[in-house]
Formats: structure tokens, sequence, C-alpha cells
């Protein structure tokens, strides 16, 4: 395996930039906000964490500067400034849950009697490195709770193939990955035959970064189309698929990239098992099911228009619809892999617990 360790974010505290292919600096909420939206930084971990370290920067900027600001005026500043990263994209719900999870700690900052705008600066970006490290631990423990799940379920089998759908790795987190990093333990347990990845329509997410990631990675592995998954499922023996989330409900109800769904329909007609890997902040509590998750869509372009030539390679006049997102119930979820552990038991409506896995664990 490699030692350098891919890595789509690179902070350390006052600077803090992502990978584009040339690094971008991060310097504001304003960058942060768009780096998001366009996309320069996506799936639902670095999301968050890209949120939260572009205002450890201004927190830190605004310390060197010397700052007097009241307390107060300090916290309304910042709840302003998370307020309106939580609108740069509406699905994965770990940006929602660092929001909020930042208010609370700035709202319980204020009740002590010695605080001072220093003093909340200081705790946005220590909670911002905070949320950075935790990630790296946690997507070590899905890798190895995921890893262990799947050699149990195949105990001596030693030529496992598995599938994957858009970019759940090093791309996605801060380092290792969720979907990617149990395919990664597996691949370092030398059982893994075979990864294989979908191209994943329309940004490409896997055949730009997946593939990469899996390359980089001196792990085998092959690039499918998104609508060759059947037929792969059919013709060569796969032995689980795993992806990773953006939401996961509190009945397990999952939402992933498009295309997921129709993956696990198909893994669930080939008797093929299918988990969902996450860290338990992108498991939302508050939303009993899928059908109450709000699915971002997509601008038009990204199907209409050649991404190489930048030309229209679509008729004028065709309605577009283009979901980013789609909803994978949890009768099709075989398990969803968290770093407190596998969630693998159902109720009498073939749907998890989710909140009762997580109080008790
Ligand atoms: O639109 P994207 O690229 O942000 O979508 C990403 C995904 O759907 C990932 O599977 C998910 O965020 C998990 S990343 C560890």
């Amino acid at each position: 395996m490699s030692t350098a360790t891919l890595e789509a974010i690179k902070y350390v505290r006052g600077d803090l930039k992502i990978l584009d292919q040339l690094l971008i600096p991060v310097l504001t909420s304003e960058d942060a906000f768009k780096a998001i939206a366009e996309m320069k930084v996506r799936g639902a971990p670095a999301i968050a964490i890209v949120a939260a370290l572009c205002l450890a920067v201004e927190a830190n900027e605004m310390l060197k500067k010397g700052e007097n600001a009241s307390a107060e005026e300090i916290a309304k500043l910042f709840s302003e400034k998370l307020d309106y990263l939580s609108l740069s994209r509406p699905t994965a719900v770990n940006l929602f849950i660092m929001v909020d999870d930042f208010k609370k700690k700035i709202k319980a900052a204020l009740e002590n009697t010695n605080c001072n705008g220093s003093f909340i600066l200081q705790l946005i970006i220590d909670e911002a490195e905070n949320l950075m490290n935790e990630d790296i631990e946690e997507n070590h423990k899905i890798s190895h709770f995921g890893a262990d799940h799947i050699l149990d379920l195949y105990s001596g089998d030693k030529e496992l193939r598995v599938l994957t759908h858009c970019n759940t790795g090093a791309l996605a987190t801060m380092k290792y990955g969720t979907a990617l990093g149990v395919i990664r333990a597996l691949h370092g347990h030398n059982v893994l035959t075979h990864a294989y990845c979908t191209e994943t329509r329309p940004y490409n997410q896997g055949a730009r970064l997946t593939a990469f990631e899996l390359v980089y990675e001196k792990i085998p592995a092959t690039l499918i189309v998104d609508s060759a998954v059947s037929y792969l499922m059919s013709t060569k023996k796969i032995h689980c698929v795993v992806v990773g989330a953006d939401r996961v409900c509190n009945n397990g109800d999952t939402a992933n990239k498009v295309g997921t769904y129709q993956i696990a329909i198909a893994a669930k007609f080939h008797n093929i098992p299918f988990f969902v890997a996450a860290p338990s902040k992108s498991i939302d509590l508050n939303t009993s099911d899928g059908s109450k998750i709000k699915i971002e869509q997509r601008h038009e372009n990204e199907i209409t228009m050649n991404s190489h030539s930048n030309k229209r390679i679509v008729v004028d006049g065709v309605g577009v619809w283009n979901p980013g997102f789609d909803v994978t119930p949890a009768t099709l979820i075989t398990g969803i892999i968290t770093e407190l552990g596998v969630i693998s038991t159902k109720n009498e409506n073939n749907e998890f617990d989710v909140q009762h896995f997580l109080t008790s664990n």
C-alpha cells in the first residue's frame, strides 16, 4: 500500500487549502460557500469540515489582529456565518449537524461569565480542529468494522469482489474514507480480488476520483458505466456493495449519490449484501424516513453539456431532471457501518432502529 495518503483538505492553524487540482486557498466563509456550492469540495464529511475550518481560519485571523469585540458580538457574527454556510448544499446532513453543534457550543460558552470575544474565537478554532481529527478517527473505525463484518460474512473467502458508487474516499473526507475506507481495509487484509467502481454520472465522481484513489492505493480496480451494474452482478461474482451516505434517517432510509437506489435494487435481485458506510455524523435522527429528505437538484448543464468541449450535446427543448441524490429504502440495506459498529438488526418492517443503536452503543 502507498505510504502517503491522498488528502483533499490541508489545514494548519490559520491556513486552509482544498484540492481542486491546484490547492485553493480558503480564507473566508464566502470562499468556502462557493467551493462547496460549486463542488470544488464535495462528499458529506468534507463539506462539513471545510465549512467549519473556514470559520477557524477567520477566527484565527481575528485573534491575530487582536479583535476586541464582545463575546455577544462575536457569537452573533459566527452564528450568521454558520447560517450562511448551511445554505451551500441541502442534502448532506453533516453540515447541518456541525452548524447546530457549533451554535449550541457558542450559546453554552456565552453562559460562562468569564467568556469574552477571544474565548469564542478560540472555541471555534478548537471545535473545527476537533471535527477534522474526529473524522480521521471515525473513518479508521468504519473501515475496520466494515471489513471485519464483511470478512465474517464470507469467512474463509479470500477472493472478494466489491462494488462501490460515487466517491467516498480520502477525497471526500479528511483521510481514508468511509465506503472506500472499508474497501482499503479489505485490501489490507489481502482478501480483495477486485473493486468495481461506477462512473457515477453526471458528475463522474467514480470515474474521476474513485478510480484515481483505487489506482493510487494499488487496489485492483475496474470502472464500469452506471448502467452496467445489473449485468456486472449477473455475470461476475460480486460479494457485496458498499456505498457512502449523505443522510441516514432514523429508520435507516439513506440518501446518497443518485444511482445508489437502483444499485440497491439490483443487489437485492441478485442476492448481494448492500452496505452503507457512514459516520454517525451522517445520521439524522430528526428525520423519520427518506421521504422527508431534501434532495438537491443540480443544474441541467451537468447533463446537457459535454464537460470537455463545453458544448451542448442535447437537443434544445427537452426537459432535464437532475437530482443529485436518491433515497435507498432501509428495506434494501443489509447493514449500516458506523464508527460505533454495524447496525444490522432489523425490525418487523425490515427497517433499522438507528436511534436505539446509537443510544445503546
Ligand atoms: O455530490 P457529492 O459528490 O457531494 O456526493 C457525494 C456522495 O454522495 C457520497 O457518497 C457521500 O457524500 C459520502 S462521502 C464519504
